[in-house]
């Protein structure tokens, strides 16, 4: 069958008008912003769609427009596809990390010999690795033990919150709101270990060069984030306003999403500071991925300013 150019012509232009989608993990607190922002205050031509996915789905999937993950999962990506970028940052969290006193854990350095529950290859092992690093802990001085997170207590025997009451770890360190689940589990053992400065998850926006420079995706990506950052201000300003939602939205409790709501930073977008972070835990990531780091230029080019500009 040939072709008509007319058909080409308006094949073309379906092609740009349809809606945008959005890869996210669904059951996170941090991905609420984005079903809020389309609902809310969304103004292009058709709403966005979200599909469980991330920032694997943009590079490998391009009837995706946009994925949001942690930098972790976006370095990992990009360590090969060098055609994403990072334009926009949805939610900092420090992550936490919750031990048992009754183990023996009073100062991070006593976590040596210890078991600790995370999940591998994620921003939580990153996490666990370099707070446990900043108290001069090798990776050979602790176990990591895997297990689930809890989104909402009672918590069943496979996930953290479970395993450290029964004494099977002794600690773990993970997104919330497990670590606060697990807290609350042990109650008055419970000691808590955060620094941001050595870790924070800097949940992103990404996309792919191709999308950018399509000027009719590039629109709507903008349409979209410009509802996003309109979203990050309700978020960080008025969060009585959203509290409901969010645990709906991720089945956590409301008194549970009040609780860790001051380790959510709705950020947005971000300063010189980040380019170093990456720079550090790429070289973490390139090791244990067995690949080469990332050059620093090419990290540059990774944070893509230019939609923000456009707000
Ligand atoms: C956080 O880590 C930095 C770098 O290791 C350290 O200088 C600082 O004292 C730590 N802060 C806390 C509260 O432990
Ligand atoms: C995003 O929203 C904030 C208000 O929360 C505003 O101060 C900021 O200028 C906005 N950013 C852009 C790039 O428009």
């Amino acid at each position: 069958m040939r072709t008509t150019p007319l058909f080409t012509a308006c094949f073309a232009y379906f092609l740009h008008t349809t809606a945008l989608k959005i890869g996210s993990s669904l059951q996170w607190i941090e991905h609420t912003p984005q079903p809020y922002a389309i609902k809310n205050f969304y103004k292009g031509v058709t709403a966005p769609t979200i599909a469980s996915g991330g920032v694997a789905s943009v590079a490998s999937d391009t009837s995706f427009d946009l994925g949001a993950n942690a930098e972790t999962q976006g370095l990992k990506q990009y360590a090969g596809h060098r055609n994403i970028r990072l334009i926009y940052i949805i939610c900092e969290v420090p992550y936490r990390l919750v031990a048992n006193k009754a183990s023996g854990i009073n100062k991070l350095s006593d976590l040596k010999g210890k078991r600790i529950g995370t999940i591998a290859k994620t921003s939580a092992t990153v996490f666990v690795d370099k707070l446990l690093a900043s108290a001069g802990l090798k990776e050979s001085d602790y176990t990591l033990v895997s297990g689930s997170v809890c989104m909402k207590a009672p918590c069943s025997s496979s996930t953290f919150p479970q395993q450290l009451v029964n004494r099977q770890i002794d600690a773990f360190g993970v997104w919330e709101p497990a670590v606060e689940l697990g807290a609350a589990a042990l109650g008055a053992n419970a000691i808590i270990f955060q620094n941001a400065s050595v870790y924070r998850e800097v949940y992103s926006l990404y996309s792919t060069t191709d999308k950018l420079k399509d000027p009719a995706k590039r629109k709507d990506i903008v349409a979209f984030v410009r509802a996003l950052n309109q979203t990050l201000d309700v978020f960080a300003n008025k969060p009585d306003t959203v509290y409901q939602t969010v645990a709906s939205a991720t089945g956590v409790d409301v008194s549970v999403v009040k609780a860790v709501w001051p380790d959510h930073h709705w950020s947005g977008t971000w300063g010189a500071d980040l380019l170093p972070f990456l720079i550090d835990e790429d070289a973490y990531l390139a090791k244990k991925d067995n690949r080469a780091v990332i050059p620093k230029a090419d990290l540059e080019r990774f944070l893509d300013t230019s939609i923000i500009a456009e707000l």
